[in-house]
């Protein structure tokens, strides 16, 4: 029996892996952290032991044992150390005394194998993964197993005092927040810490099997058996049943249990043939987001953010509307308030009403709360946080009204917490540039300048689409200037920002475009065409000839170029560089290779349900990043489908963010920016109201309506009789239900009600003609996403105006 199963092993792992390593590592063996140094293997060829190249830097390794038969790269084990990450040219070493030994490439030691006592003989990789170092009796002197990471293997246990350990991020090795732990006492408990320390917080997960009154039913180790089982093994022998393999094969499958980033301890399996994936088992707590209420602590999210539960019991996070990631590439990380708030500065606001609520149902911070007012009514609450300068958020539920203050802390989101959550947010919607210092100055003054320019524009509209849009891109010119001016006021140095952005000779634009030869397309700028950059190795870029004569200096110009070139956001449009040649003024961008979004969406070919949305979320993040994220904000002002670009991937990126204020620059250019804009304009610019980034929400609701139906916001020819406004015909179909007639019987996007409802609702939302009632785009995006619900829309024009073109 056991020469078949040797013979069978020989036949399914021909020479290279089993030959080669057998699962024995003698002394004095070296691994190297280079791109090909093959690992050391387990016999059967299950499990590896190397180095790990990260993907985001290809000069870090990390020391570690992954699943060697799987395609998808799953690490089970790595060093502890810290950071646990080895540069390029580091080595490991197996050595006689001490071990493991990783040093780096100028013989620095990063890490060892601690506290092996006697002479190794050799390393072993087993087929269990664990790599276990021996001496010449084959007797265990150090193994992986007993100094665990983030995961559990079968036949792996944790003692009473064992300690796993998240990651930061799914890619990132460095110690993260939870902690999984077996107890002196016997209580296997999930908590976080506060790092950089390992002060652990109160559990958020416990089993319940300490000692109690009965030390006999304590646990005493934490088992994970080879068939997949884990449970508390118990001092009398009994069992606290955690996860039972039992409904998988172990024989034809892998068991892991990991500690994830996010703070939920999962078991998976995988089918050992090697094509399948990770599949979900069984996961602890039940609801993370539910029970994890922790004095001192920021939650599982971070302050002032809110956790919702999404599949295999994992949770999702998300900022309340008028908060946003501090850390935008951390979207566990903590939320801050976009506005200023606070008793004093309050007090040097004269208005009254700076504060609106935006209300969120059945969301909830457990704790940071500093009154508790009951009897009382959900009006009054309300108005009492309102009133309050102390008070960023008030719950409402059962007749009580608990008011918070900042930051909050464990925040969820669940539709049984029957709660009212009134976020009080600031009106005027003032947000600081990044790095400010808010008290140089009392906010009032400022949003004064604003209203009052806003105003004197809008005094001016008239019926005259013509004047309307010109007036638009003065009004936005204003904006620009009111940025500009407030990014000097607010820049801790006097000098803005420097951005990367190559100033280009004209002769050169001119060579790379071999004289302005093809173009790529024309909009209200300018006419665009493509040229080949012959001193970059040939990167294909797309240069932007600007109409107007210019009328403002160079160091105007260049500082307007400078605010566009300091946005990054992987859906916006690169700047890479631009030219001032007097009367030629050029901007140069990257080239994208798969055109505009409206030949893409109206083209012969409609792109799939699952594509149209990824591109409509695409927009809302790159809009966002626009509103709220970069450093001074920049309202668009023309979005629409031939202003999206699509990339290699058909990623769609914006163009032409920041142009507004050129528009103006040649009035006889307007007439083109009328064509590409009908349809588009958010009301408010043919009325007397203030002009706000709620325009672009506006453009985006009809694009998005566009994304949804892939067809023309306006139609004349074609459309049947009361089809031709997309917008009202949209609506009628919301009204009545009939969403199928509104995607055309689509059945890819039938398959998908539930997301096509929510798209139409967050368009109707956007599209609604009071824009205070249209949420900003961090909500558009939330929505998108599915992490807020999406109530129903009311009617997007109750007064029933009609807007001549
Ligand atoms: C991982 O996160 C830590 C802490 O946030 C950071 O210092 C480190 O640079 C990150 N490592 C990588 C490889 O990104
Ligand atoms: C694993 O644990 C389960 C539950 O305690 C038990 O039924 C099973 O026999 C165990 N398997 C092995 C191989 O010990």
């Amino acid at each position: 029996m056991v020469m078949f199963y040797g013979l069978l092993l020989l036949l399914l792992f021909p020479n290279s892996a089993f030959c080669q390593t057998n699962g024995s590592v003698k002394v004095g063996t070296t691994l190297s952290a280079t791109d090909d140094s093959p690992p050391w293997l387990s016999a059967s060829g299950d499990f590896a032991f190397g180095f790990h190249q990260l993907g985001n830097n290809k000069d870090l390794f990390l020391l570690s044992i992954w699943y060697a038969n799987i395609p998808d790269k799953t690490i089970v084990w790595y060093t502890k150390a810290n950071p646990p990450t080895a540069p390029r040219g580091s080595i490991l070493n197996l050595t006689v005394d001490r071990g493991l030994v990783l040093t780096n490439p100028q013989g620095q030691e990063l890490w060892k194998s601690d506290s092996v006592l006697g002479d190794v003989s050799h390393g072993v990789m087993s087929d269990e993964g664990n790599f276990i170092i021996e001496n010449s009796n084959s007797e265990k002197l150090w193994e992986t197993f007993d100094h665990p990471t983030d995961t559990m293997l079968p036949t792996q246990t944790l003692d009473r005092g064992g300690v796993l350990s998240s990651r930061q991020t799914e890619t990132n090795f460095s110690k993260g927040r939870f902690q999984l732990r077996l107890q002196q006492d016997g209580n296997l408990v999930l908590n976080t810490i506060n790092l950089p320390t390992d002060f652990a917080n109160r559990p958020y997960y416990a089993s319940g099997t300490d000692e109690g009154t009965d030390s006999s039913t304590a646990g005493k180790q934490l088992v994970f058996n080879e068939t997949g089982n884990m449970y508390v093994l118990r001092a009398n022998g009994g069992s606290y049943i955690l996860a039972g393999g039992d409904l998988v094969s172990s024989r034809n499958n892998y068991f892991r249990a990991i500690l994830s980033f996010d703070g939920v301890f999962t078991q998976y399996y995988h089918p050992k043939s090697g094509n399948g994936k990770w599949t979900f088992l069984k996961a602890i707590p039940d609801d993370i987001c539910l029970t994890m209420r922790v004095e001192g602590g920021a939650g599982v999210c971070g302050h002032n953010s809110l956790c919702k539960l999404k599949e295999e019991q994992r949770p999702s996070c998300g900022c309340p509307i008028g908060y946003s990631l501090i850390d935008p590439n951390d979207d566990y990380g903590s939320c801050k308030a976009d506005f200023i708030q606070g008793c004093e500065e309050d007090e040097l606001s004269s208005k009254e009403d700076l504060y609106g609520v935006e209300e969120i149902i059945n969301a909830d911070w457990p704790m940071s709360d500093y009154a508790q007012l009951k009897p009382f009514e959900g009006e009054n609450c309300k108005e009492s946080c309102l009133k309050d300068c102390l008070c960023a958020v008030a719950i409402f539920r059962d007749g009580t009204c608990w008011k918070k203050k900042l930051p909050l802390s464990n925040g969820r989101f669940n539709n049984n917490l029957n709660s009212r959550a009134f976020i009080k947010i600031r009106k005027d919607s003032f947000t600081f540039p990044n790095g400010t210092n808010g008290h140089s100055q009392a906010p009032s003054n400022k949003t004064k300048n604003q209203d009052t320019l806003i105003r004197a524009g809008a005094a001016l509209l008239g019926t005259s689409v013509f004047v309307n849009v010109v007036l638009a891109a003065a009004v936005c010119f204003g904006f620009f200037l009111i940025y500009q001016k407030k990014r000097k006021t607010f820049s801790p140095s006097q000098n803005t920002p420097e951005s990367n952005l190559r100033c280009f000779p004209y002769k050169e634009l001119e060579e790379a475009t071999n004289g302005f030869e093809e173009e790529l397309g024309r909009g209200a700028f300018g006419i665009v065409y493509k040229g080949t950059l012959q001193t970059s190795s040939g990167v294909v870029i797309a240069v932007k000839k600007l109409h107007f004569v210019a009328q403002e200096t160079e160091k105007e110009f260049r500082n307007e170029v400078n605010v566009i070139g300091q946005t990054h956001h992987k859906n916006l449009v690169r700047l890479i560089g631009y030219c001032d040649g007097g009367q030629n003024r050029l901007l140069v961008y990257e080239h994208l290779q798969n055109g505009t979004l409206a030949n893409f969406m109206f083209g012969d070919l409609k792109p799939s349900w699952k594509q149209r949305t990824g591109l409509a979320l695409d927009i809302a993040k790159g809009l966002l990043y626009l509103h709220e994220e970069c450093s001074s904000q920049i309202i668009h002002c023309d979005i629409k489908p031939q202003n999206i670009l699509l990339d290699e991937y058909n990623n769609a990126k914006i163009s032409d963010f920041g142009l507004a204020k050129l528009l103006m620059m040649n009035q006889s250019q307007t007439n083109t920016a009328i064509r590409g804009t009908k349809g588009y304009v958010a009301p408010e610019w043919f009325r007397n109201m203030p002009i706000t980034s709620k325009v672009d929400v506006y453009s985006f609701g009809v694009v998005l309506l566009e994304i949804i139906c892939c067809r023309k916001s306006v139609d004349m020819e074609n459309g049947e009789e009361g089809r031709e406004i997309l917008t009202d015909w949209a609506y009628d179909c919301f009204r009545e239900g009939s969403l199928d007639v509104l995607v055309d019987y689509e059945a890819d996007v039938l398959d998908d009600k539930k997301k096509l409802e929510t798209y139409v609702r967050v368009s109707m939302w956007c599209i609604q003609e009071n824009p205070s009632l249209r949420p900003n785009m961090r909500k558009v995006v939330q929505m998108l996403e599915g992490v807020v619900e999406v109530h129903a829309p009311p009617c997007p024009s109750p007064y029933s105006i009609t807007i001549t073109y």
